[in-house]
């Protein structure tokens, strides 16, 4: 994909990245001369004071390189909120956990709106690794709830004993992933290595766990076929139910079940970087001031879940999940008569729900830890595509 059209950093922000490539560049020497793709992918995003997510760029919203769906409208927290006024029902002093929190909006606008539904948490807990973002999160809570400002808090590491919800939105795309290509009688795994002028990226050998786990999922895929494979989704649930006693997990992101996520047709992966507003395939472009994004296998995190000892309860289109959720009252019951009022909430709604937009490539996985219930969001329940 041609990456002409994409617009230019400043000098400040080349810079950036310069100092990033070479932070980059001294990682592969002590490696003994390549990175996977995976370790580069960490790197990228999270080195600290350097990463994407690590370093105080501008990254959500208009001004940034991508917008979120709570970024896009209240209305999509507000859907959430009245699916956790569901779960706090069946619970004794519930709070909430989210994960990767963005700019603070989603936190800001669900605090807003249980208070309005008299249901509000405990306290509301946010696992971030970005300083910068815990600032910027605070900043937003600070302006728009300031009196529940008191119930936030900042962690680094997983609260033990957990009761309630936890949220991650936009959060499993943003894992570092290995990278590999089908090979003849062989799986190759995707490196990045240092020219002497610049990264480049080259496939080697893989190694006997990233070749089994290709071998397990993907059947017979053609020769020359490139995707992704995210090794962390496993840890990753594991250290999340066990940090839990007894909760909801809801999930947000796009992607697909694992036929669809492998499918013969998509061959080459669905590795996507966000600049400016500009969604292009170069992932050694400008490390440091892109986002990089893969769409998420729903079915290796309902098996990671599994494994971890979750409950899958659901797994329905977003379209569907906010519908049920309230969005379908919001839009009615707003007055037809305050033409201004009602176009704009319908401008809001129709990016969240349309099909062609986020309504149907965006997805909800809703999880378990000893707890049985049903769910208002998945009342168009999709589990058994999973
Ligand atoms: C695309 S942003 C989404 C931000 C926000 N949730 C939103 O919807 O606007 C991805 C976020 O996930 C966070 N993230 C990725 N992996 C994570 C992990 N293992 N634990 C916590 N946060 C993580 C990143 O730091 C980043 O803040």
């Amino acid at each position: 994909m041609s990456v002409s059209h994409l617009p230019s950093p400043s000098p400040i922000e080349r810079q950036h990245s310069q100092t990033l490539v070479e932070h980059i560049r001294t990682q592969i020497t002590q490696a003994g001369g390549s990175l996977s793709f995976e370790q580069f992918m960490q790197l990228a995003l999270y080195a600290p004071g350097l990463g994407y997510y690590s370093a105080g760029l501008r990254k959500f919203g208009a001004a940034g390189d991508f917008v979120t769906a709570p970024e896009l409208s209240p209305l999509f927290s507000h859907c959430v909120a009245q699916q956790c006024a569901e779960i706090f029902a069946q619970l004794e002093h519930p709070s909430i956990l989210e994960f990767g929190a963005g700019s603070g909006v989603m936190a800001a606008d669900i605090l807003a709106e249980l208070e309005r539904l008299a249901c509000l948490p405990e306290r509301y807990a946010i696992v971030e690794i970005s300083a910068e973002l815990q600032q910027r999160q605070r900043e937003t809570v600070q302006a728009k709830v300031p009196h529940l400002l008191e119930r936030v808090v900042w962690l680094t590491t997983l609260p033990e004993n957990f009761r309630g919800l936890v949220l991650g939105n936009e959060v499993l795309d943003a894992m570092p992933v290995q990278r590999f290509r089908i090979a003849e009688n062989s799986i190759e795994e995707q490196q990045v290595i240092w020219n002497g002028e610049a990264l480049v990226s080259q496939f080697a050998p893989a190694n006997a766990v990233l070749t089994q786990a290709v071998r397990e999922i993907s059947g017979t895929l053609p020769l020359g076929y490139e995707s992704e494979w995210n090794p962390h989704l496993v840890g990753w649930f594991a250290g999340l139910a066990a940090a839990l006693t007894q909760a909801v997990v809801l999930l947000f992101d796009y992607g697909f079940p694992r036929r669809e996520f492998y499918h013969p047709q998509r061959d080459t992966g669905t590795l996507m970087c966000h600049y400016r507003h500009h969604a292009h395939a170069d992932a050694l472009l400008y490390p440091g001031l892109q986002d990089m994004t893969t769409h998420v296998d729903f079915t290796a995190v309902a098996e990671a879940a599994d494994a971890a000892g979750l409950r899958v309860l659901g797994y329905t289109p977003q379209m569907y999940f906010l519908l049920h959720t309230g969005l379908q009252a919001r839009l009615a019951a707003s007055d037809a008569q305050d033409i201004v009022a009602h176009t704009r909430l319908m401008q809001q709604a129709q990016p969240l729900i349309m099909p062609h937009e986020m309504g149907e490539l965006f997805k909800v996985i809703a999880l378990s830890k000893d707890l049985d219930i049903v769910l208002c969001g998945f009342q168009q329940n999709f589990i058994n595509r999973l």
